[in-house]
């Protein structure tokens, strides 16, 4: 089934479950190889090193965190989908991985010194919340690098990248993996997810300050960095 906007949790797994295996493969293939490069950014901005307590939420196969565990970074890769973390555990076997649900971290208040989220945050059905609970799990002045899908800046290459996106990534999605309907959910949750400045607004409301973000392929995506503010979870904080 294909989930809708509205994210069922259950409906999201299971999808994430069934796309596991070819996940990696399709999402070269589909950018056209940028992942790697979006991956190499994110990991330069992060600057891990030896002893630093990362969190990478949605980290589904761990695609996301392996480049950080190798520079020395003490890693946690969470996700809630098993068959993510099944293929996971026999890609990268020396990941920590941890089955979580980003709405509810099995994590102790102000545990990291950096929480990482990436192509995760648009799929959970409360952005708002998993923003807090990562802000939570955060020490005091640690910092978010959240990377997502976004909106390109010039009109004209927008019109072409959603027309991409919306038409032909369903089909070649099908001739790959014979399921194209992650991709079509894929193809509409993007459309409908906010652009740079409302989700960097999003994050301010949410227990971060200090945002800014860097563009990268055109702003097809964005990182976003910020330090976590006085804590939205504490009661009579003056957030
Ligand atoms: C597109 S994948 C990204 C994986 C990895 N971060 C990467 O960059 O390749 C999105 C992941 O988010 C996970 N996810 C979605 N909603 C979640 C939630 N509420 N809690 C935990 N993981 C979630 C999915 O299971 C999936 O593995």
């Amino acid at each position: 089934m294909t989930p809708d906007l509205n994210k069922n949790p259950n409906e999201i797994s299971q999808m994430f479950d069934r796309v596991a295996k070819k996940y990696d493969l399709l999402n070269d293939l589909l950018s056209f190889g940028q992942t790697k490069r979006w991956r190499k950014v994110t990991t330069s901005i992060i600057a891990p090193k030896p002893g630093m307590k990362i969190l990478d939420l949605a980290a589904g196969t761990g695609s996301s965190s392996e480049p950080l565990r190798k520079l020395g970074a003490d890693v946690v890769s969470a996700d809630f989908s098993q068959g993510m973390l099944d293929v996971g555990k026999i890609k990268y076997p020396k990941l920590k991985f941890v089955k979580a649900d980003a709405l509810d971290l099995p994590f102790e208040n102000e545990t990291f010194d950096l929480v990482t989220i990436s192509f995760g945050l648009r799929n959970t059905n409360n952005a708002t919340k998993a923003l807090q609970e990562l802000s939570r799990v955060t020490k005091p002045n640690g910092r978010i690098v959240l990377v997502e899908f976004s909106h390109p800046n010039q009109k004209w290459f927008r019109n072409i990248y959603f027309r991409y996106l919306v038409g032909a990534l369903p089909l070649i999605s099908r001739v790959i993996s014979k399921d194209s309907s992650a991709y079509v959910y894929l193809a509409e949750s993007i459309k409908a997810w906010p652009n740079q400045s409302e989700l960097a607004k999003l994050m301010m409301k949410s227990g971060w300050r200090d945002v800014t973000w860097q563009d990268l392929t055109f702003g097809i995506v964005a990182v976003h960095i910020a330090f976590r503010s006085v804590s939205v979870f504490e009661p009579n904080s003056a957030n």
